[in-house]
């Protein structure tokens, strides 16, 4: 009788365990995972993005970037990465993702670590452990790996990414659909802490903002006329723009001193003042660099987990 009741007992567990599986809640990433199969993985992919970072000071920002807009769709699988092919436009081809770039770190690092252990490490780990490295100055974690890539990627999906101009309660429905919440909202905001803007993202505060006022009253008005100068109505110059923050190559809090002073770039992140529970938290970043970097460390986690694939792809730009 205890046996039989054992043997049902791990029956409805296993259900239980493999209905889990199907909806991607059990979470298999762990920090040591190529501890056995890889163990230089991470120092060589450190390396191929410290070099980086030293040649070319926009690279931390772009890759942060990529990293959110992997995770975004279809989880994190990679799936920025892939190329478009003769009848697939891929997400990299998507209008947020024109301006994504340094491609070539992760196809970098993928190359040193297919020479060091062949079919082992997936694109969409090394793109987390860079996402990782590109804070550095600021705070440093263990990244749980085991994520693997995935073999989709449409740029019409693009079009579920969170908007520059989404208000607090589209954001908090975008950032819910992936299971993350109002903190993670407002502490992975502060990725904005690094790099650039081009002006079509921020083009709606300056110019016909509204019927009644052409700016955007909630931005500083110096600081309006500054983004004025610098990306005019009619606009040519295509590499046009202006930094996230006063200091773009720094992980620092001064992200959220300037969105208290109305000098943020997007919509989507002034709105991050317009509820109580989203300004509190701003407040908190903004006088203390360790609980803005605490919570970052944390979301950052929750964000990258967020699972996709299911193959370890040789060429990070092709499906297997
Ligand atoms: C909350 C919703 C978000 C929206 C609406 C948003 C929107 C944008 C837009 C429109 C740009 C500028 C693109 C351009 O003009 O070239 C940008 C840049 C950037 N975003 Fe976000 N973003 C969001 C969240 C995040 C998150 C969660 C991270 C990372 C944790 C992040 C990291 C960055 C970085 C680092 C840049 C600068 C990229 C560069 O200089 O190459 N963003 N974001």
């Amino acid at each position: 009788m205890a046996a039989k009741n054992t043997n049902m007992f791990s029956l409805i567990f296993s259900f239980i365990i493999l209905g889990l599986a199907h909806l991607n809640l059990v979470n298999t990433l762990s920090p040591s995972y190529y501890d056995q199969t890889c163990p230089n993985a991470e120092s060589t992919i450190t390396s191929v993005v410290k070099k980086a970072m030293l040649n070319d000071p926009t690279v931390p920002a772009a890759l942060l970037r990529m990293h959110f807009h992997d995770c975004f769709i279809r989880g994190c699988d990679g799936s920025v990465l892939l190329n478009s092919t003769g009848k697939n436009k891929a997400e990299k081809d998507g209008p947020p993702n024109i301006s994504l770039h340094t491609f070539y770190v992760i196809d970098n690092a993928k190359k040193a670590v297919e020479a060091l252990c062949p079919k082992t490490v997936s694109c969409t780990d090394i793109l987390a452990l860079a996402a990782r490295d590109a804070v550095s100055g600021g705070p440093t974690w263990d990244v749980p790996k085991g994520r693997k890539d995935g073999r989709v990627s449409k740029a019409t999906e693009t079009r579920q990414l969170p908007a520059p101009t989404f208000n607090i309660s589209q954001l908090q429905q975008s950032f819910a659909q992936r299971g993350l919440s109002i903190d993670d909202l407002v502490a992975l905001s502060g990725g904005h802490t690094l790099g650039f803007a081009h002006c079509s993202s921020f083009q709606n505060r300056i110019h016909n903002f509204s019927s009644k006022q052409s700016v955007d009253p909630t931005l500083e008005s110096s600081f309006a006329a500054s983004l004025k100068s610098v990306c005019p109505a009619t606009n040519t110059a295509k590499n046009a723009g202006a930094n996230l923050d006063a200091t773009p190559t720094t992980f620092d809090n001064r992200y959220y001193k300037l969105l208290l002073q109305g000098k943020s770039i997007f919509s989507s992140d002034q709105s991050l003042v317009t509820s109580a529970k989203t300004k509190a938290l701003v407040s908190k970043f903004a006088s203390s660099q360790q609980e803005f970097q605490k919570a970052f460390v944390k979301s950052m986690i929750k964000m990258s987990s967020i699972s996709g694939g299911q193959e370890v792809r040789l060429d990070c730009r092709v499906v297997n």
